[in-house]
Order: structure tokens, then C-alpha cells, then sequence
């Protein structure tokens, strides 16, 4: 039977070959559960929430704290010639929630050990649906992090160092918008553009007036990014179509950026609208915030990890993070460990290092243990 896997090594290859899509991982879920029930763990899994672990430990009198592993793969065909590839057509842990998972349960096994001494709880969190950001909101919303004093988690970094975390205050992953615009024009003859009205011409000149947001309108001492990835309009070569229509996403660190750039993109899509004399349809989907780390705890966190783990400076990453829904409303530390990859995240061929493993479940043992302390002062 798959829940008698002790080893963390094991436990990771058995996941990575079977992965489960966001909000669809009910074998993962079935798997924590099981192996979680035979560590001692209390199961508390809210009933509104179909997918992800929640489980207590403690003896319930201090404070509560979470320790976070997404769960869910990406719909990618596998590559890497692994003996442990996925079993699973199409689908892959191709962002290594395989990794976070298996160190997750590998400290599970270590705290249950050592029970009787944690003063509070600690809450494992196995959150869905990390990719399509939507997970963290789910548990959120289910109750699945109430009364939490703090809550830390970690992304693995292919292009860190096995026994290598990045730690820093502040923001470390950028929030995320993402946005569509269309231009309803007037089609017309090629040869005749007086008897219609171009949308073409309105959208490049919009596409190229949009970058002026982050060259000119954000703080140049502060990273903000904006691309347009996907631009459609027109079937041929001698017609002026009646509409066209591009997409794109918004990457930034702080709300003042954020609000100055949501504010600057929707003023300039009209205005060029209004310039060219046709009408554009804006959507406009917040993702995630900034993951913003607690600068207290964040200290604490860094002070014990410098203990057995080579602690870097990390470069904060344009990815966005939907742990940053809890970041949003918790006291919260998230930080990227070495995972040694051979390439980067939602690559069909990325393989990492399982000897990164020991220095996670560590990471989560030890922290966990500490804050317990520190917050108990
Ligand atoms: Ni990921």
C-alpha cells in the first residue's frame, strides 16, 4: 500500500508520478490524509474545501502556527526520461509542489516525534491549487487558516544550491494583473482605409503607448513590469478588420505601483480609443498581491535557518504566488529553498535534487519549533 512510503526521497518520486491538476488532486489528497492520520495528526480539513490537507498537532494551549506545501501540477507533458516520470498523460509537477509536499510530510514525521514538547499547535496546510490562484482563497474562505499566529512556506529554486534559502523582508514575489482590450473598429477594403475605421493602428499605437507606464509614470527605484504577450486581429492581407484584440499581465511590488500602473493603463486604452474614434473593452483580473514578508519574523526565521543553512540575499521574483493571500492577512514568511534544477520552473523536462529534501524538512521543523517559541514570549 503507497501510505506504508516512509522515506521523503520515496515519498516525493511516488508523487511526481502521479500528479493531479489544480482543485483536482483527490488521490494527493487521499495520500496526505492517510499518511498524516498514521503520524497522530488530528485531521481538520474544513468540509467546504474538496481538495487540500488541514491537520493540528499540539497540545492546543499557545500559539497556532500554519507551515504551508501547495499541492497541485500543471498541465504539461512530461520530459525528463526520470524512472519516476509521471504516470499521468499531460500532466506534471513541473514547479516541484512534489518537493514542497514531500518535506512537508517528511517534518510532519519529525514533530509527531517530539509532540509532547511543542507548547501550541502547528498546523499543516496542504493548499490546492497553486497554480491557477485560487487555492489559498479556498482555504482561506473554508477556515482552513483561522486563528493562525503566523504562517511560513517555501517555493523550491532550481537555480539555488542544495542546502541554500533565500530569505528577505518585504516583498518577495510580485502581484499580478492580467488584463484583455479590445478595439471595435470599422472594417473596410485595405486599398480604402477613408471608408472605415482601423483598429490595427489604434491597438499598435496603444500596445506602444502602454509602455510608457513603467518608463515613465512608476518609481524607476522600484521594479514594475508590463507585457503585452498576445495580440489577434485581422484574417488577411488586403482588409482592415472591424476589430482586434491583445492580452497581457502586469507585475508589480508595491500597491502605490500597482494602483499607479491599473490607473495609467486604463486612462491611456481610452484616450487612444478616443484619439482613433472607436470604442475598447477593457477586462481587467487582479491575481495574487505582492508576497509580503513580516520583518519580525522574518528576523527570527532567518536567525535559525543561518543555522544550518546557507542564507542569500534573493533577487525578489516577477512570478506571482497565491501564498501572498495569506500574507495579505497573516504575520507570514515565505522564502525559496535550493532545489538544484536543471532548468527553471514549468520546464517539461526539470529535474531536481532530492538531496534538498533533508535541509526542507528541517527548515519546516525548525522554524516551526522556533516561532511556537518566539511567539509564546
Ligand atoms: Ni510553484
Amino acid at each position: 500500500m503507497v501510505t506504508e512510503i516512509k522515506d521523503p526521497i520515496e515519498i516525493r518520486h511516488y508523487l511526481h508520478q502521479h500528479p493531479e491538476l489544480s482543485d483536482k488532486e483527490f488521490e494527493t489528497t487521499k495520500f496526505i490524509t492517510n499518511y498524516l492520520q498514521k503520524l497522530g495528526y488530528k485531521i481538520v480539513t474544513p468540509k467546504d474545501l474538496n481538495t487540500g490537507v488541514i491537520a493540528e498537532i499540539g497540545n492546543g494551549n499557545g500559539p497556532v502556527i500554519g507551515l504551508r506545501s501547495d499541492i497541485d501540477a500543471l498541465p504539461i507533458q512530461e520530459k525528463t526520461g526520470l524512472q519516476y516520470s509521471s504516470i499521468s498523460n499531460g500532466v506534471m509537477h513541473a514547479c516541484g509542489h512534489d518537493f514542497h509536499m514531500a518535506s512537508l510530510l517528511g517534518a510532519a514525521a519529525k514533530i509527531s516525534n517530539q509532540k509532547d514538547s511543542i507548547k501550541g499547535t502547528i498546523r499543516l496546510v496542504f493548499q490546492p491549487a497553486e497554480e491557477t490562484h485560487v487555492g489559498a482563497q479556498e482555504v482561506k474562505e473554508a477556515g482552513g487558516v483561522d486563528n493562525l499566529d503566523a504562517i511560513i512556506g517555501f517555493h523550491n529554486k532550481p537555480d539555488y544550491g542544495v542546502g541554500e534559502v533565500g530569505i528577505t523582508a518585504g516583498g518577495l514575489m510580485a502581484a499580478v494583473d492580467q488584463f484583455t482590450v479590445s478595439f471595435q473598429g470599422v472594417g473596410t477594403h485595405a486599398a480604402m482605409p477613408n471608408l472605415g475605421n482601423d483598429p490595427i493602428v489604434a491597438l499598435t499605437t496603444t500596445v506602444n503607448t502602454l509602455q510608457t507606464i513603467v518608463s515613465r509614470n512608476e518609481n524607476p527605484q522600484q521594479t514594475a513590469v508590463l507585457s503585452v504577450t498576445h495580440v489577434q486581429g485581422g484574417a488577411t492581407w488586403n482588409v482592415i478588420p472591424e476589430s482586434a484584440w491583445f492580452e497581457g499581465t502586469l507585475r508589480t511590488f508595491t500597491h502605490e505601483a500597482r494602483a499607479t500602473a491599473k490607473k495609467r493603463f486604463f486612462e491611456i486604452v481610452n484616450g487612444e480609443a478616443a484619439a482613433f474614434g472607436l470604442e475598447a473593452e477593457i477586462n481587467w483580473q487582479e491575481g495574487p498581491d505582492v508576497v509580503n514578508n513580516d520583518s519580525n519574523l522574518t528576523k527570527v526565521v532567518e536567525e535559525e535557518s543561518a543555522k544550518f543553512l546557507r542564507v542569500i540575499k534573493p533577487v525578489p521574483s516577477n512570478a506571482g504566488e497565491d501564498f501572498a493571500y495569506f500574507s495579505q492577512r497573516i504575520p507570514s514568511v515565505f522564502v525559496f529553498f535550493g532545489s538544484h534544477g536543471n532548468t527553471d520552473w514549468h520546464h517539461d523536462d526539470l529535474v531536481l535534487d532530492d538531496a534538498g529534501l533533508k535541509y526542507a524538512i528541517e527548515w519546516y521543523y525548525r522554524i516551526g519549533f522556533k516561532l511556537l517559541e518566539y511567539l509564546r514570549k
